[in-house]
């Protein structure tokens, strides 16, 4: 979900709308804004589906004021409704609150209500948060807003970050988080005031921000300092952090979809994501694009992370990556490039299932936390499960101050600029990116990597990005191929070694935008159960560029045509064998095996996105999804 406040001189309901739309890819099941008017009422308007269905509802109503709150919401309990929909507003219709997490002790707590004679009209736990805040106003004596939420979130298990406004005390916002993302712009003597799930709807405004921490509470009132409190009411001096975001990241340009854009961002993100750190030593400048055509013989690479950590990451023992979805299939592609350079045996697991198993956490482990968001609430508590068993916690993030990057001991930032599309893509890439220059620089700090193999893989990395251009340059084919296979009811993606991991992240990409199923195996395995799916009906997506396996991979993609089934084959340039063999084929540039997921995942990217658009789907906002999960 997504919260936004104002408060301050301008009217804030279009600023408040307008940073819902900057949110709306944490969610877009519902949305609600409320409002203190000019004449001192509380005003809700709320609506089922996107921001602009809300816009639309609040055009001919009375939206006067200069304070108020917003949420868009992707729902936990309760259906996607209206009555279900934020802003939740107290039995007296004084307190309203928008909230982003889960109360796990709603159903008591509304039960203890209820007897004290309180009636709920939505089945949220949101509801039942606003009741206890009234109760505990109403209860306590000499209780003021602040105060009230404070003594009410003392009360609450789960995860939470929300902003709460009463009619009574019309001058001010309060606002608290546990576990679940808050940041608080601050303007020069506070006149105005933006809080927002993060930085994105604040960036046009203030780049001054403040990120509460678990347990903080905040008092924000116009032209006056905020107050920073924990839950036993002792004063805190919140810091206040400068964030540098690319305010044309987060518009499309000319593209149709932020999909599409990022999938075309690629070769330049992936470019950011080096810079600084792959340096051409005779020159001793980070390496740049003008650079191409020099000599790259001589490139190293130096993340501050391996540097600064370097006592503590010789002597791990066995990296544990931790991360969900996209940032799992990224994972998948670390370890094996750990594995290969740094001679460290590595784990990857769901972020999920780690936090409840009974995993082992030595001292002596290094934890990796990959998230583009780094608001993922299991990554996060994953993490802090290996935080208190004394491991090295690593993040590997996207978003820049996220918790997870907070949480971390150190880490490496993807700097791919903010993702939006709900599908990830130049995250996955970056994430990618990331993970190469990390093994290569344990390696080298660790001796398990020789001089000539890593001068070959830098020299190689450097001129992904152009390539990737190549790539994207059939953009037009792609598209012509995705329209053969709108009609289709299941996919299967194989591939081997570095591209198994690419085979699972297409299958997920084709899931989440076009609701086609689709499996992603080890090509090897598709003879142990999914080879009977295979008939006419069903697309096989092989990875099948040339490099370790090829020659296996040729006689998986018989055993398909030999069933009759049709084949999508992603091969490397010139590739005449499979050309002859396979219904269609989409070629990339070479490159060695380490790196062929950063060029095969690209026209999967691509795949998904056409079939999505010619289906007439929402590629940005899917049905069900949302961008960042902040509950678990
Ligand atoms: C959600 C998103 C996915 C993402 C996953 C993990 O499910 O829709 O695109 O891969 O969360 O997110 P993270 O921000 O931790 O990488």
């Amino acid at each position: 979900c997504g919260i936004v406040g104002y408060i301050g001189m301008r009217n804030a309901c279009p600023i408040l709308l307008e940073g819902l739309h900057k949110l709306e890819y944490r969610g877009y099941d519902s949305a609600g804004v409320a409002l203190i008017t000019n004449t001192g009422n509380l005003r809700i308007y709320k609506a089922k589906g996107k921001v602009a269905d809300l816009e639309s509802v609040a055009a001919d109503k009375d939206c006067s004021g200069n304070i108020g709150i917003a949420h868009t919401r992707w729902a936990t309990h309760g259906v996607p409704s209206e009555a279900n929909s934020h802003p939740h507003v107290s039995q007296s219709g004084d307190i309203t609150l928008v909230h982003n997490g889960i109360i796990e002790n709603y159903a008591t707590l509304k039960e203890q209500l209820i007897e004290k004679g309180y009636t709920f009209k939505s089945e949220t736990d949101t509801e039942v948060l606003v009741q206890l805040i009234q109760y505990t106003k109403d209860s306590v004596q000499a209780c003021n807003l602040a105060m009230a939420v404070r003594l009410a979130l003392k009360k609450v298990i789960g995860a939470y970050a929300i902003v709460v406004i009463d009619r009574q005390e019309p001058e001010k916002l309060v606002c608290a988080r546990k576990s679940s993302p808050l940041a608080i712009g601050v303007t020069e003597e506070n006149k105005e005031l933006f809080i927002a799930s993060d930085a994105s709807p604040i960036a046009a405004y203030t780049k001054q921000i403040i990120y509460l921490n678990d347990d903080e509470i905040a008092v924000c009132e116009r032209d006056k300092d905020i107050q920073v409190f924990n839950l036993d009411n002792k004063r805190i001096s919140p810091e206040v952090k400068e964030v540098d975001i690319d305010l044309n990241m987060l518009s499309k340009d000319n593209f149709d979809h932020f999909m599409l854009k990022e999938i075309f961002d690629q070769p330049n993100v992936l470019r950011d994501c080096m810079r600084g750190r792959i340096i051409n030593a005779p020159y001793s400048r980070p390496w740049s694009p003008q650079q191409k055509g020099k000599n790259t013989d001589s490139l190293s690479v130096i993340l501050s992370a391996v540097t600064l950590h370097r006592r503590e990451l010789l002597r791990a023992r066995r990296i544990i990556i931790l991360s969900c979805g996209t940032s799992w299939h990224a994972g998948l592609i670390g370890k094996q490039l750990i594995e290969h350079f740094c001679k460290l045996p590595v784990e990857v697991a769901y972020a999920s299932e780690f936090r409840y198993s009974d995993s082992v956490i030595e001292p002596d482990d290094v934890v990796m936390a990959i998230s583009q968001s780094g608001e993922t609430a299991d990554t996060m508590a994953a993490m802090e499960m290996a935080k208190k068993r004394n491991a090295l916690v690593f993040g590997i993030v996207n978003a820049v101050g996220s918790g997870i990057s907070r949480i971390s001991d150190t880490g490496v930032y993807i700097h791919v600029g903010p993702e939006i599309g709900v599908a990830s893509t130049k995250a996955f890439t970056g994430q990618v990116t990331v993970l190469v220059m990390l093994a290569l620089a344990l390696g080298m700090a660790k001796g398990t990597v020789s001089q000539e193999e890593y001068n070959t893989v830098l020299h190689e990395l450097v001129m992904i990005p152009d390539k990737i251009q190549k790539v994207l340059e059939q953009n037009d084919k792609i598209k012509d191929i995705a329209k053969k296979y709108i009609h289709s009811k299941n996919f299967l993606y194989l591939g081997r070694g570095y591209n198994y991991p690419v085979a699972l992240e297409g299958a997920l990409k084709l899931k989440e935008i076009s609701y086609i199923h689709a499996e992603g195996y080890p090509a090897a395995e598709m003879k142990h159960g999914p080879i009977a799916l295979i008939d006419s009906e069903m697309p096989v997506v092989f990875l099948a560029t040339h490099h370790q396996l090829y020659q296996k991979i040729v006689s998986n993609m018989q055993e398909v045509i030999s069933r009759n089934g049709k084949i999508l084959a992603i091969v490397t340039e010139g590739d005449e064998q499979v050309k002859a063999m396979v219904d269609e084929t989409i070629e990339v540039p070479p490159t060695i095996a380490c790196l062929a997921p950063l060029l095969s995942v690209i026209p999967l990217q691509l795949l998904s996105y056409h079939v999505a658009v010619a289906k007439g789907l929402n590629v940005d906002q899917p049905r069900n999804l949302a961008k960042s999960v902040t509950v678990e």
